[in-house]
């Protein structure tokens, strides 16, 4: 059961950025890589609460900008200390210019 919802122009995304979508009281990092595929992770740290949308991101990962544990944004695979619990992935789609987000 896919509860898709329209989060935002995909041109709203920066190439190899990051965008912070609010909904329904909760927060989701959507993210660009260079060659325009899209993700999207839950956006509070799963260390302390910092929101991922204003770290860095770099290839495919992003680096928290708190205590800079960096995840894989598109498993979202935490990759060094202090963050060991992975974040929440989404699944994405875009159509006709919009970014869709499968919240469930
Ligand atoms: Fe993100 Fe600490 S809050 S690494």
């Amino acid at each position: 059961d896919r509860n898709w919802v329209k989060a935002c122009d995909a041109k709203k995304v920066g190439r190899e950025d990051v965008a912070r979508w609010d909904h329904s009281g909760r927060s989701f990092a959507i993210f660009r890589t260079a060659d325009d595929q899209y993700y999207a992770t839950d956006d509070i740290c799963t260390h302390e609460y910092a929101h991922i949308s204003d770290g860095f991101v770099e290839g495919t990962t992003v680096e928290c900008p708190r205590h800079a544990g960096c995840f894989d944004f598109r498993t979202g695979e935490a990759l060094n200390p202090p963050v060991c619990v992975n974040l929440r992935t989404f699944p994405v789609k875009v159509v006709d210019g919009a970014v869709y987000i499968d919240i469930d």
